[in-house]
């Protein structure tokens, strides 16, 4: 049967879920897709037992990145240094790569795509922005025919989670910061989470997909949560409001406007209501008018589905060099052998 070869790079949260959903899925996958997809490689500093043996660990992430026996490599490793080397370096060697890391985008995506381009090969991003809701689909197929005027939306799960938890359990910042860490939802830096940074990654990459414009980090205006307090919460929550942090991008009429910040929003809106580790984003369209997305924005389980599905997305790719590859949009029984539920 056809198969896709995976090397997986960096086994933290998002890594470790990229595993566990392939050893609970596989069989669903190949089911779905026409391929049997298998994780060839992991780049890892330290050997893992708990790693089907079957595949092979390495430190040396550049050699994984060339190897024959690997289509796709899915960069998780996070940061801007040695994840740029790696990603350039299997675009090079004619990888496609799907990566969840929005801070290298945010800051090198322009000369990553460029250089992916030249060598014809595919860079997927939908892990990189609000988790487990393929925003990023939706706004480069679904709205693919709309201009968009302006998206807004909670973008960041730790941030959102320390502010919902402040508002309806009175709970310290610290305190939930200190959660949202072990339930592996923060940056490996959290300064990202809590100063807007890691959203204003996220919203610079949604804005150049949304208004086709380069990857501007630079110019987002970005202030975190840090400055908000308990008693700002509560007094917001007496006057009808709750304290959010949103990100913005606004078509204007001489260009955009790019901004991440702390708002007040009347409760009775239904972004007011999105708490926990959930993301939301509400885009406005020209003709479809609003539409909001919702779902979980961090976490291992909500990233490594959005990084698969980039992977399933390629599989089309590949497959589309041999159009009778191409799986088919409905279920047709007689093309499968096995078609036990
Ligand atoms: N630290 C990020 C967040 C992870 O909390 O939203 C998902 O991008």
């Amino acid at each position: 049967s056809k198969s896709i070869n995976l090397a997986v790079l960096g086994l933290g949260t998002v890594g470790t879920g990229v595993v566990h959903l392939l050893n609970d899925n596989a069989r669903e996958l190949a089911r779905r897709s026409g391929y049997e997809i298998k994780i060839t490689h992991v780049g890892t500093r330290r050997d893992r037992s708990d790693i089907d043996p079957a595949i092979k660990q390495s430190a040396d992430l550049m050699a994984i990145a060339e190897a024959d026996d690997v289509d796709i490599v899915i960069e998780v490793i996070g940061g801007t240094t040695v994840a740029k080397d790696v990603i350039l370096h299997a675009i090079r060697h004619k990888k496609h790569v799907v990566t969840a890391n929005k801070a290298l985008l945010a800051k090198h995506g322009n000369e990553i795509f460029a250089l992916a381009e030249e060598y014809g090969v595919q860079v997927r991003y939908e892990a990189a922005v609000a988790g487990g809701i393929p925003i990023i689909k939706i706004i480069r197929e679904a709205l693919a025919a709309n201009k968009i005027d302006w998206l807004a939306g909670i973008i960041n799960g730790t941030g959102n989670f320390i502010m919902s938890e402040m508002q309806q359990k009175n709970r310290k910042f610290g305190d939930v910061l200190a959660e949202a860490q072990a339930l592996g939802y923060a940056e490996a830096n959290p300064t990202f989470d809590v100063e807007g940074i890691d959203a204003a990654h996220k919203l610079a990459l949604l804005a150049s997909i949304a208004f086709g414009i380069p990857i501007q980090f630079d110019k987002v205006y970005c202030e975190g949560i840090t400055k908000v307090s308990l008693q700002d919460v509560v007094y917001a929550k007496e006057l009808g409001y709750n304290i959010k942090h949103l990100g913005f991008a606004f078509r204007r009429e001489n260009g955009f406007e790019l901004r991440v910040h702390p708002t007040l929003i009347p409760d009775s809106k239904l972004l007011a209501n999105v708490n926990g580790v959930k993301n939301a984003v509400m885009v406005d369209a020209h003709p479809l008018g609003q539409s909001l997305y919702y779902g979980d924005g961090a976490g291992a389980g909500a990233t490594a589905s959005a990084v698969m599905a980039d992977v399933m997305d390629l599989i089309y790719v590949i497959a589309a060099a041999t159009p009778s590859d191409v799986p088919h949009l409905a279920f047709v029984p007689e093309a499968l052998s096995d078609t036990r539920i």
